[in-house]
């Protein structure tokens, strides 16, 4: 029943949309940030420093949803914020990615003043609320955004900490915050920084590929220390590898932002058709996701990360099976909530879209 106290309030989207045209960072429902630096940290990096309307709480480690607008649809990529928490700017680093449609609008167009929507932090990719004397951060990538931050943080809260950093990157120029890391390791003398190029740049050693016998030499007691790894899915399946081997898989903390692989096993996968009730549209799907089959319809759900996390894609399935490619997971109820980024057909199906 509508209020005497509603009716005389204006719907809080519809003042949104006031305030956005006096003001484009202001908003009731939502918290955005206006770009006052870029900087460079490698050829194919950059760091953003946002200025949000609303302070952002996020824990070093977590990530933060950053939406932008492109021909009237939102995009959403999440990041790691790598400054401070509890300051009023908000830094996020961001990789250029080849097609990448957030990275490359932010590398390609953004500048300062541009305004960009922050959504609430997540993740639990953080430091325990108590953890041991000994820690090991792994990084490959752009994964050192998370991996930065966690180490900061531990540093932060105990200036003696004994860590460890191994850093992978493809060449001699694509470690970020390499002079910020040295200078950590100058200040807090139980830092070790071990930066590991793929290609060095000028014709070094290569630094090989983790494997326990790297880790054995580069730190012989890494299966004594708590664990934080972000980066791709090849780094992080050799580290899980090495420590659940190890009976110390409880000890390893992480994190991946990569898009699960297209891990179909559907080599000559049949068309099954995928039926879009609402849209009364019915095509012949492969084993993409049912995202990419929508997109190649013609339709344009709502998505943000396009890797599962943040689930602006989920939708209703009406029927039929489908395999959730981050899990695994095969899903045959009716009704169900699926995420369309991750999910493949495994037969005919009926989406509520
Ligand atoms: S677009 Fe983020 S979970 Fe699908």
């Amino acid at each position: 029943m509508l209020t005497l106290r509603d009716a005389a309030l204006p719907d809080r989207h519809w003042v949104d949309f006031v305030l956005q045209h006096l003001d484009p960072t202001l908003g009731l429902t939502r918290n955005r940030g206006r770009i006052v630096a870029i900087r460079s940290e490698t050829p194919d990096t950059k760091t953003f420093v946002l200025r949000p309307a609303r302070p952002v709480a996020f824990s070093p480690g977590q990530f933060v949803p950053v939406r932008i607008v492109l021909g009237g649809v939102v995009h959403e990529r999440p990041y790691s914020p790598t400054s401070r928490p509890g300051t009023a700017t908000l830094s996020i680093t961001v990789k250029r990615h080849p097609g990448g449609t957030v990275s490359g609008w932010l590398h390609e167009l953004a500048a300062v003043g541009d305004v960009v929507e922050i959504g609430e932090p997540a993740g639990d990719f953080v430091l325990p609320a108590s953890f041991p004397a000994r820690l090991l951060f792994v990084a490959g990538g752009s994964g050192i955004t998370a991996v930065y931050a966690v180490l900061r943080a531990a540093l932060w809260a105990r200036h003696e900490i004994d860590a460890s950093l191994l850093y992978y990157a493809r060449g001699t120029a694509d470690f970020a915050f390499a002079s910020e890391l040295r200078a950590l390791e100058e200040r807090h003398p139980a830092l070790r920084v071990q930066l590991l190029a793929q290609q060095p740049d000028g014709g070094g050693t290569p630094a090989g590929h983790i494997s326990p016998a790297q880790l054995d030499a580069l730190v012989p007691d890494h299966l004594q220390r708590e664990v934080f790894a972000c980066g791709p899915a090849t780094l992080l399946e050799a580290v899980s590898a090495h420590w659940s081997a190890a009976g110390r898989a409880s000890r390893l903390h992480r994190e991946s932002f990569a898009p699960p692989a297209g891990a179909s096993d559907d080599a000559g996968h049949a068309a099954v058709p995928v039926q879009f009730r609402r849209s009364a549209r019915t095509v012949d799907g492969d084993a993409s996701t049912l995202l990419a089959i929508a997109e190649a319809a013609g339709l344009r759900p709502a998505t943000g990360c396009r890797m599962g996390i943040c689930r602006t894609c989920t939708c209703t399935k009406i029927a039929g099976r489908v395999r959730d490619r981050v899990t695994g997971a095969i899903d045959d109820a009716p009704m169900s909530r699926i995420r369309l980024c991750v999910s493949e057909p495994l037969g005919p199906i009926t989406l509520d879209l």
